[in-house]
């Protein structure tokens, strides 16, 4: 989710570049770089971690000219370095990008055959050098720009400019946002909004599959195939801080509808939908090791416990592997019976968790192999681990954690399959239509969003004054009962506990009573039957039910207060859906409530302390 600026005009490019890239902030960053052309000859200036260190860098060498192009990175492909960072220039030829080239590896083979020096680890370089190969041919520009993206496969808002063809800017759009700012003979892009807005409110916003000749005085849209597109000009009425929420009431809300694309970033380029396989390189785990795991560690703590809780489910259902469950603040302290032939999976969002961080260390000081899945490269818990399998979820700003959470239990989906389909548990048939019904995930998801939102947003109203709420859920959806509660918690201060469906009996239905909101995970999947039991219970005692059950389930209806429904998909993939209306719940509680939602008391997004 990196941030791309460009302008082509008449004033001095630098200052409005780094403008651009700083309003661009939240998107993240650990490198950031400009190319500007000075009339002569392409100069880029690139610079480690924060935009202050490239502007630095900026003022002891000035950058003239009124052609530009500039980006922040916030990595998925090489850890974060000079070197990594963009632009990334191949002979006269300098790119940004934003996005994930799926076929860069076979690219990237073919061109160092063909003689080309690639000097970095990201897909972007690639990028650059098939454009340049094609320069080099003769090709104009845009021309170049066709041919190499003809090749490339995957996500990408790209802005190349040339030394040698100094009035443009080419700009390029699939899956990865792209937006054109129209200014008085002056153009500008951007991947967002909120660069644009101190220099024109006129922009428009491009499609995938298109892609642009702009120059000063001219934006001419096309297809890749060249062909002329008329795209709408909007005039854009946000102000620069709504724009970075791209126009909703804080972060949390759009991380809560980003999940969709969230997924699809974080699945894309693994799913080999054609030969029904996992592409698991990053995994790092050959077959006989996988074939010699005994036992499987999952440590997190907080929102991603709950993703390693139903990591747990994934690898003894689907990889038949024994697997423990461990709060990581826990786990160090106990002096674990680990060792060689164990595999820890460290599940953190940022990577930086202390507790985990330790939890990890201890396990490989105890001869354990450590994977970890995170969202930030190149941070401290993959930096210790034998091999990391990331999600692609995006910076994530607000502290309640939402798309991270659905994009952890993605990647570890993906890990269990992986490792079923090379320890012999699972059948390749078996595999391919897991593989079939993960890629259909993020649809459901934008379904489920779009679906629920305004039954949820009058289910908050209503119970927006309960001082405790139950939350009960049963085998894949006992993690997403303790998630709810935790969202709610964290974020409109309200009493909430999660609880397994079946062990209310045994106490916590002592607390129910007409005051109580209980909302019942009862999806139709193989613990309905029982779930359907302890709703009865509840609403035998008075309980208000709020349940959250498949679509068209009129035995629930007939027995609930209130329900929000979800479409029908297999067991594994429910919990990306159930937890929606839950994170939407805790959202419009506390938004109704006024508490500070992307930044709640006490709690901070990274805790590294013990
Ligand atoms: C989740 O909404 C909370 N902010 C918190 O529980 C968080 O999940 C926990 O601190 C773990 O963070 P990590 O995923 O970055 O390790």
């Amino acid at each position: 989710m990196c941030g791309i600026v460009g302008y082509v005009g008449k004033q001095s490019c630098a200052p409005i570049l780094i403008d651009g890239l700083r309003r661009l902030e939240y998107r993240g960053y650990d490198s950031a770089g400009l190319a500007v052309h000075d009339g002569t000859s392409l100069k880029v200036v690139r610079a480690v971690g924060k935009l202050r260190n490239l502007e630095s860098e900026i003022s002891q060498r000035p950058l003239a000219g009124s052609l530009g192009i500039g980006h922040t990175r916030w990595a998925t492909h090489g850890r974060p370095s000079e070197i990594n960072a963009h632009p990334h220039v191949a002979g006269k030829i300098a790119v940004i990008h934003n996005g994930i080239i799926e076929n860069y590896l076979k690219l990237r083979a073919r061109l160092v055959a063909s003689g080309a020096r690639i000097v970095s680890d990201t897909d972007t370089e690639i990028i650059a050098h098939l454009i340049d190969q094609h320069a080099r041919r003769g090709l104009a520009l845009e021309d170049a720009v066709r041919a190499a993206l003809k090749e490339v496969e995957g996500a990408y808002a790209i802005v190349v400019i040339s030394e040698t063809e100094t009035d443009k800017m080419v700009v390029a759009k699939n899956a990865s946002p792209l937006v054109i700012g129209l200014g008085d003979n002056e153009n500008f892009c951007a991947s967002d909004i909120p660069a644009l807005l101190q220099h024109t409110n006129r922009v428009i916003i491009l499609e995938d599959g298109d892609m642009a000749v702009v120059t000063a005085s001219r934006v001419a849209i096309t297809t890749l195939e060249g062909k002329a597109i008329d795209r709408h000009t909007k005039a854009i009425s946000w102000s620069p801080v709504m724009a970075e929420k791209a126009g909703y009431k804080h972060f949390m809300l759009k991380e809560i509808f980003e999940q969709p694309r969230a997924i699809e970033d974080t699945l894309r380029g693994r799913l080999d939908r054609e030969h029904g396989e996992i592409s698991g390189e990053e995994i790092g785990l050959s077959k006989q090791e996988i074939q010699d795991i005994q036992r499987i560690y999952l440590v997190a703590c907080g929102t991603s416990y709950y993703a390693a809780m139903t990591g747990q489910y994934y690898f003894e259902r689907l990889a038949r592997i024994r697997s423990n469950l461990e709060l990581a603040s826990e786990f160090r302290g106990r002096d674990p019976v680990i060792g060689e032939g164990d595999l820890v999976v460290a599940i953190s969002q940022s990577g930086e968790t202390l507790d985990t961080l330790m939890a990890a260390k201890a396990a490989k000081e105890k001869g354990a192999k450590v994977i970890s899945i995170s969202n930030v490269i190149g941070s401290a818990i993959p930096r210790i681990s034998d091999a990391s399998f990331y999600t692609h979820a995006g910076p994530e700003i607000g502290v309640a954690s939402t798309k991270c959470f659905t994009a952890q239990l993605s990647a570890l989906l993906m890990l269990s399959i992986y490792i079923a389909s090379h320890n012999g548990a699972l059948e390749a048939k078996r595999v391919k239509s897991l593989i079939e019904g993960l890629a259909r995930v993020p649809q459901q998801m934008r379904e489920v969003l779009q679906g629920t939102r305004q039954l949820v947003v009058n289910l908050a109203k209503r119970y927006v004054e309960a001082k405790d709420v139950l939350f009960l859920g049963r085998g894949l959806n006992l993690p997403v009962a303790l998630e709810g509660a935790l969202k709610l918690k964290e974020i409109s201060y309200v009493h909430a506990e999660g609880y397994a469906a079946g062990e209310m009996k045994h106490g916590p239905i002592a607390l129910i009573d007409a005051n109580l909101p209980v909302i019942v995970l009862v999806p139709d999947d193989d613990c309905r039957e029982r779930t359907k039991s302890n709703l009865q219970e509840a609403k035998a005692r008075g309980a208000k039910i709020i349940a959250v059950a498949t679509e068209g389930d009129e035995e629930i209806h007939g027995m609930s207060d209130e329900v929000v429904e979800i479409p029908r998909t297999d067991n594994e993939f429910i919990p990306f859906l159930t937890v929606l209306p839950l994170q939407l719940y805790a959202y419009y509680v506390a938004d109704f409530k006024g508490t500070d939602v992307d930044q709640p008391r006490n709690l901070a997004k990274t805790v590294t302390v013990e």
